[in-house]
C-alpha cells in the first residue's frame, strides 16, 4: 500500500528509482512521482494512474545527472487520486514521500496554517514536510527539526524527506509501515525501498528498520538515530516475475498453482504425518484453544483451517477478521496458540493484531508468503508458504499454499496430539499428496469457463454457497470476482439462504453453487433446489450431474473433499478471471485496490 523508494549513489538516478518504483507498482497505482536532486535544483515529476505514465513525462530528463532522489508510488487514503495528492509533497524548500497514515494531522494542519503555511493538497503527507520547515525555520537544525517533526506525529508512517536546507541528506524514518534502508553495491551508494524486491541485485547488505528507528544517509554515512538496527544479507539473484506467455499475472499465478503448492509440501508430507522444521511438538504445550486472524483472502484460508484444526486436531479454533479483533477488547489467554495468516506478512491489521497477542504473553505463529517481512520478524514461529511472488493484485496462489500449510499443520498438530487414527491419517496424507494433481487445469475446464463467462456479465449480482470448508471458498469465489469484475457477488453457507437473501432469487440471480460429491452432498443440494423453485439462475460446480442446473462445470471425481475443494477453487477463479477479462478490466490491476494493505 504505496511503496517509497530512494537513491543517493552515481547511477542513473531516475532510472534506478522508476525501475524500483516498477517493482513496487502492486503497492499502489493511483498516481507515482519523484523527487531529484541536483546542485543546484530539486526537480519534481509526479503523473495519475501508472508508472508508464510517470515515464512517459520523464523520458526527456532520464540522463540527466542528479545525486540523490526519492519516488513514490500512491494507493490513496487521504485525498482523491490527482497529480495535486501525487507524492512527493513540498513545503517551500523540501519535499516528503510517505507510505502510512498521519492521524493527527488535521490538528496539526490546522495549527500550520494558522502560522501561514499554505496546502495544495487533501493529503494527510503534505503536513509532514510543513512540520519539518516551520521547526527548521525556527531551530535552522535540520536534524533536530526531523526528530522533532516525527516525535509530533501519530499513525503510521514510513518517510523519506530530502531538503534544500541539506541537499546531500536523505532523512528517513519508520513507523508501522515497512522501510529498507541498503547500501549498494558500489562505493557510497545508498537505497531504501518499502520491499526488498527493488533492491535485489543492487545491494548484500540491507537494514529491515524497526517501528520507532530513523535517521539521516548521506552518500558517506548512515547515522542512525539510536543503536536498535542490525544488518543483514538480501540475496543476489532475484526471481524476476514474468508472465511467461500468459495474459495476465493472475492467470499465470493460477497456473502455477499445481507446482507451487508441491514446493510448499516439499519435505512436510511424510509417511507416517507431516513435519515442519520451524515448528517443534512443544508449540501445543499448554495450548487449548486455536484463534486464528487475518484480512482477505487470507481471512478465508483461515476459517477453511479452523474446519480442519477442530475435525482433525480436535483443538478448539475460532477465525476473526484482524481489523474487528484489534479493538473489541478481546480476551486473550495463554492457553491459546495465535495464529495469523498473511501473504505479505505486512498487513497492517493483521501485524497490529499478532503485536497485541505477543504482548499479552501468547505463543504466535504466522503463516507467510515473504521471508523477512515484519509478521515473520516479529512470531514466535513463522512457516513459509512458498508461493514465489504474487504479483497479480487478486490473491490465487497464496490462498491455496495457505490452505495447504494449514492443513498440513492440522494433521500435524493431530499427530501431536493422537487425536486421529492412524487410517485416518493416512487417508488424509494421500488425499494432501493428491492436490497439485487437483490443481492441474484441464484445457476443457479453462474453456468452460470462458464459454459461461459471457452468460454472467449482467444480472443484480451473484451468491456463491457451499457448507463447510465450502463456504469460505465461496466466501473468496465472490471476493474473487467482486474486486476483478466489479460486479456484486456474495459468498453464503447454502444453508443459510432461506433465512433472508433467498428473497433475492429470480433468473437475474446468479448462483454459484459448491455441490462436493464426498460433502454433505445432499444438503447443499436441497438448498440449490429451493434456489431453482425460485428461479434463480443456477451454475453448479460439482463431479455429479444436477439436473436442475442452468450451467454445469464438472470437476474430476475424487475421494476426498478437500481434493474437490481445490479442483472448485480453480474454476472459481478462472470464472472470474475470464468474466473480468470480458468486462475489459485490468485484471492484474484492478480499480481501488493495491495488493499489500499497510493502513488499517
Ligand atoms: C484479495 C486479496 C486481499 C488480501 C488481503 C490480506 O484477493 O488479495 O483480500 O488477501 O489484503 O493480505 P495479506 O494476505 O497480504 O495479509
Amino acid at each position: 500500500m504505496c511503496g517509497i523508494v530512494g537513491y543517493i549513489g552515481n547511477k542513473n538516478t531516475a532510472k534506478v528509482l522508476l525501475d524500483g518504483l516498477k517493482e513496487l507498482e502492486y503497492r499502489g497505482y493511483d498516481s507515482a512521482g519523484l523527487a531529484l536532486l541536483n546542485e543546484n535544483n530539486i526537480d519534481v515529476y509526479k503523473a495519475l494512474g501508472k508508472l508508464e505514465n510517470l515515464r512517459e513525462k520523464t523520458k526527456d530528463i532520464i540522463n540527466k545527472e542528479f545525486y540523490l532522489g526519492i519516488g513514490h508510488t500512491r494507493w490513496a487514503t487521504h485525498g482523491k487520486p490527482t497529480e495535486l495528492n501525487a507524492h512527493p509533497h513540498l513545503g517551500e524548500y523540501s519535499y516528503v514521500v510517505h507510505n502510512g497514515i498521519i492521524e493527527n494531522y488535521k490538528e496539526l494542519k490546522d495549527d500550520l496554517i494558522s502560522q501561514g503555511h499554505k496546502f495544495v493538497s487533501q493529503t494527510d503527507t503534505e503536513v509532514i514536510v510543513h512540520l519539518f520547515e516551520n521547526i527548521n525555520n525556527k531551530i535552522n537544525d535540520t536534524k533536530q527539526a526531523f526528530k522533532d517533526t516525527i516525535s509530533k506525529l501519530k499513525g503510521a508512517f514510513s518517510i523519506l524527506l530530502v531538503s534544500k536546507a541539506d541537499p546531500k541528506k536523505i532523512f528517513f524514518f519508520k513507523n508501522g509501515s515497512p522501510l529498507i534502508i541498503a547500501k549498494g553495491n558500489e562505493q557510497k551508494e545508498i537505497l531504501f525501498s518499502s520491499s526488498d524486491a527493488p533492491l535485489i541485485g543492487l545491494c548484500k547488505e540491507v537494514v529491515y528498520l524497526e517501528d520507532g528507528v530513523g535517521g539521516i544517509a548521506s552518500a558517506d554515512e548512515i547515522e542512525f538515530f539510536d543503536d536498535n538496527y542490525t544488518w543483514s544479507s538480501l540475496p543476489s539473484s532475484k526471481q524476476y516475475a514474468q508472465k511467461d506467455g500468459f495474459r495476465f499475472f493472475m492467470e499465470k499465478e493460477i497456473y502455477e498453482q499445481s507446482d507451487v503448492v508441491s514446493d510448499c509440501m516439499l519435505e512436510r508430507v511424510k509417511d507416517e504425518t507431516t513435519s515442519f522444521d520451524e515448528i517443534n511438538d512443544s508449540i501445543l504445550d499448554g495450548i487449548n484453544e486455536i484463534k486464528i486472524c487475518a484480512c482477505g483472502t487470507s481471512y478465508h484460508a483461515g476459517i477453511t483451517s479452523s474446519y480442519l484444526f477442530e475435525r482433525l486436531s480436535k483443538i478448539k479454533c475460532n477465525v476473526e477478521i484482524a481489523s474487528e479483533f484489534r479493538y473489541k477488547q478481546p480476551l486473550l489467554t495463554k492457553d491459546t496458540l495465535f495464529i495469523v495468516i498473511s501473504q505479505s506478512g505486512e498487513t497492517a491489521d493483521t501485524l497490529e493484531v499478532l503485536k497485541m497477542a505477543k504482548k499479552a504473553g501468547l505463543k504466535t505463529l504466522v503463516i507467510c508468503n515473504v521471508d523477512n517481512s515484519s509478521m515473520t520478524r516479529l512470531a514466535h514461529y513463522s512457516i513459509l508458504t512458498r508461493a514465489g511472488i504474487e504479483k497479480g493484485v487478486a490473491s490465487t496462489k497464496a490462498f491455496s499454499t495457505q490452505t495447504v500449510t494449514l492443513w498440513m499443520l492440522a494433521l500435524y498438530f493431530a499427530n501431536v496430539k493422537k487425536s486421529i487414527s492412524n487410517e485416518v491419517m493416512q487417508k488424509e496424507l494421500t488425499a494432501l499428496r493428491e492436490v497439485p494433481n487437483a490443481l492441474k487445469i484441464e484445457d476443457k475446464i479453462h474453456e468452460k469457463t470462458r464459454r459461461l463467462s459471457k452468460r454472467y456479465l449482467h444480472g443484480h449480482g451473484f451468491f456463491f454457497i457451499g457448507r463447510d470448508v465450502f463456504y469460505p471458498l465461496a466466501l473468496e469465489g465472490a471476493l474473487k470476482l467482486k474486486e476483478i469484475s466489479y460486479l456484486h457477488a456474495e459468498g453464503y453457507p447454502a444453508g443459510e439462504m432461506k433465512h433472508g437473501p433467498i428473497a433475492l432469487a429470480d433468473p437475474e440471480l446468479f448462483t454459484i453453487a459448491l455441490m462436493p460429491q464426498n460433502l454433505l452432498y445432499d444438503k447443499v443440494k436441497s438448498n440449490v433446489e429451493e434456489l431453482s423453485a425460485r428461479d434463480s439462475t443456477i451454475c453448479s460446480i460439482s463431479s455429479l450431474d444436477f439436473e436442475l442446473s442452468d450451467d454445469f462445470v464438472k470437476i474430476q471425481e475424487t475421494n476426498h473433499y478437500m481434493l474437490e475443494f481445490f479442483e472448485m477453487l480453480v474454476v472459481v477463479q478462472l470464472l472470474s478471471m475470464e468474466i473480468s477479462i470480458r468486462l475489459g478490466n485490468d485484471v492484474d490491476m484492478p480499480r481501488n485496490l493495491a495488493k499489500s494493505v499497510t493502513v488499517e
